[in-house]
């Protein structure tokens, strides 16, 4: 199909969809925020409980170091959970939470609360203190929320690592944070199996020898060495008449704290080896996070909410956890795979739960698609009334599939286009809009997006270019921990004024906008963003490697698959073999995830004459296509 016949197939929500929407115009709406942003994100904040109002909405005077809510005392886990207490809410669940062996686990608001204080109070008779790091390394289990909410109540800064990375992925993060307390699982079901996260804990705590105490959740059950003085069971503390902070208490008072105090830190590969530390406040992404999941997914009192991403990474932590909680909503969280033991598993759950809202990644809807209707078919789908994708363009055929089979051709699908430095939605369909298969359709209302050439000019209507965002907003990130220049370049250097987002896009004629993919050195798998410079570092770590490069290649369930070229040490022979035992080596340094699909063994690599590997030319090499510009090559 071309652009042009892309551009004309067109989905528009039922008329029930529409009458009882939350926004009823994304035209209005997004008219009033053009008009007067300051005003419309003020609005916004209105939603939500402030200690002490702002002085003032946009600090623009440091740019590109934008300040949200400037002079405004706040804090999420109040907006979160504690106002919600007073209300009938307390009686209402927050989370459902269902484990892969079937466990179940509900807890209301008010339940949700007291783990929460309870564990903050754990936090503190630790020593964790206003402004402290505290890494997170968990399976999905419902003490991840509640470690993440128990940092930031007592405003301490949380660094979750997604519990598919390994060692070495887990050390960097750990030793770059500076943490001093780590919490982690003795291990966590996935597919069947258990996955060590406590192992993987230790040894990379032998690397990262700071840290000073571990939190180790009992979720397996399985034996781990436990190390005295440094670890201490999550049960066991939690039992304890706590603490020096409060003593016995299942309550502790949420820190008041300035809007601009840091909330998270969230790593993410970026061009170079080193992932960089996304810093979120408490203010600014209350605001954007509450705001963009309201009128997007369209979220009311009765529904359920299922986001199925991993609390590990942005979406999880925009969406599972902080989100879903400042509207008062009922979140789902599955622990395990969508295929266990059967690939029915999450339909049953939509059914079983009656999950009204479903949020997911377009690999996840390839990958089940494949197994067929006929298992879909078995369940009664019918409490789904918004479907959503997210993390890497959805191919016109799964969306179809989604639209047909899973939402039986009533629920409207928003494709949400962001990133872990936007904190929320940007590009992205409001359930009024008309939809296209493809397109993340348009900016949130108070968003500018644009599609420009090398020079930072907007190009036409259909053709390709660099997506930029030309104006802030409240959730966007405030720096990278530790590496202001890092941020100023990366982000704000390309084009004065503009954020660059490194993705390319077009933009069709009705405003619609068609992202197409990383212009960077970011490899999408599986919707997961890795680095390839991380993936070479990786690889170069093996005794038998003197150079590699990685690339990504289409993969038709993953999106992209990881390809490595290396080049060996002299008097090292190239061997099915060895090929294997690289691709373990990485997935044991870095995690399953970043398992090269395919390893081939080189004399040498495509380099400019500086010496920087040239991936673009592998790439275009392995896909047959012409290379392109090689002025620059040196071989
Ligand atoms: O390339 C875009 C892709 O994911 C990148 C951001 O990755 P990450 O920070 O891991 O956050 C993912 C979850 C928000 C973007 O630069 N991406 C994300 N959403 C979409 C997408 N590509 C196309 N369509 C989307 N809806």
């Amino acid at each position: 199909m071309n652009n042009e016949q892309e551009s004309q197939e067109i989905y528009r929500p039922s008329a029930e969809v529409i009458a009882q929407a939350n926004v009823k115009s994304y035209e209005e709406m997004a008219r009033w925020a053009e008009r007067d942003l300051e005003g419309f994100w003020a609005a916004q904040a209105e939603q939500f409980t402030w200690f002490q109002r702002w002085n003032k909405v946009l600090d623009d005077s440091n740019k590109p170091f934008y300040r949200w809510f400037t002079g405004a005392k706040t804090n999420i886990v109040y907006n979160c959970l504690d106002r919600h207490l007073t209300t009938w809410r307390r009686n209402k669940l927050a989370l459902i939470w269902e484990g892969e062996n079937g466990d179940l686990r509900t807890f209301s608001y008010h339940a949700l609360h007291r783990e929460v204080c309870r564990f903050a109070n754990v936090l503190r008779s630790m020593g964790v203190r206003k402004g402290d790091r505290v890494t997170i390394y968990m399976g999905r289990v419902p003490e991840l929320p509640i470690a993440m909410l128990a940092c930031a109540k007592i405003g301490a800064i949380h660094s979750v690592v997604y519990g598919g990375f390994s060692v070495e992925a887990l050390h960097g993060r750990i030793e770059d944070s500076q943490s001093n307390v780590c919490i982690t699982c003795d291990g966590s079901f996935m597919n069947g199996k258990i996955v060590e996260l406590k192992r993987i804990m230790d040894e990379a705590l032998k690397r990262s020898p700071t840290v000073e105490h571990v939190i180790v959740f009992k979720r397996t059950g399985h034996d781990v060495p436990m190390e005295q003085g440094r670890d201490y069971w999550w049960h066991e503390l939690m039992a304890l008449p706590i603490t020096r902070a409060a003593p016995g208490s299942n309550r502790n008072d949420t820190e008041i704290l300035d809007a601009e105090d840091p909330l998270f830190m969230l790593y993410t590969s970026g061009t170079t080896g080193k992932p960089k530390a996304i810093l979120h406040t408490h203010g600014g992404y209350t605001v954007g996070v509450g705001t963009t999941l309201r009128a997007v997914f369209d979220l009311k009192e009765e529904d359920r909410w299922w986001c199925a991403a991993d609390p590990g990474w942005i979406t999880g932590h925009s969406y599972i956890v902080y989100g879903p909680l400042l509207l008062g909503a009922t979140s789902f969280m599955y622990e395990g795979a969508p295929t266990y033991p059967y690939p029915n598993r999450w339909w049953s759950m939509v059914e079983k739960y009656g999950i009204n809202v479903l949020y997911c990644a377009p690999t996840a809807i390839r990958g089940l698609m494949r197994f067929g209707e006929a298992w879909p078919n078995r369940h009664d789908l019918s409490s789904l009334r918004l479907l959503g994708t997210v993390g890497e363009p959805i191919n016109p055929e799964a969306w179809r599939w989604y639209y047909r089979v899973i939402g039986r051709e009533r629920c409207p699908i928003m494709d949400t286009w962001w990133q872990t430095e936007t904190g929320m939605f940007m590009i992205t369909p409001l359930p009024v809009m008309d939809l296209k298969p493809g397109s993340a359709t348009r900016p949130f209302p108070g968003v500018q997006a644009d599609v420009v050439d090398e020079q930072g000019q907007p190009v036409a209507p259909g053709e390709e270019g660099y997506l930029v965002l030309k104006t802030p907003w409240p959730a966007m990130l405030r720096t990278i921990y530790r590496d202001p220049d890092r941020y100023v370049q990366q982000y704000w250097s390309k084009y004065p004024g503009m954020y660059f987002t490194g993705d390319s896009a077009r933009k069709d004629k009705d405003g619609y906008f068609w992202i197409i993919g990383r212009v960077d050195d970011v490899i999408k798998v599986s919707g997961y963003r890795l680095g390839t410079a991380e993936i070479e570092s990786a690889l170069v770590s093996h005794p038998a490697v003197a150079e590699a490069a990685a690339i990504g290649l289409p993969h038709e369930v993953k999106g992209n698959a990881i390809h490595a070229y290396v080049i060996l040490k002299a008097g090292q022979e190239p061997s099915d073999a060895l090929a294997e035992t690289l691709k373990a080596h990485v997935g044991h340094e870095l995690g399953p995830i970043a398992r090269p699909e395919k390893i081939t063994f080189v004399p040498q690599l495509p380099k400019t004459r500086s010496g920087k590997i040239m991936r673009r030319v592998l790439r275009a090499r392995a896909l047959g296509l012409p290379e392109g510009d090689v002025t620059t090559l040196e071989e």
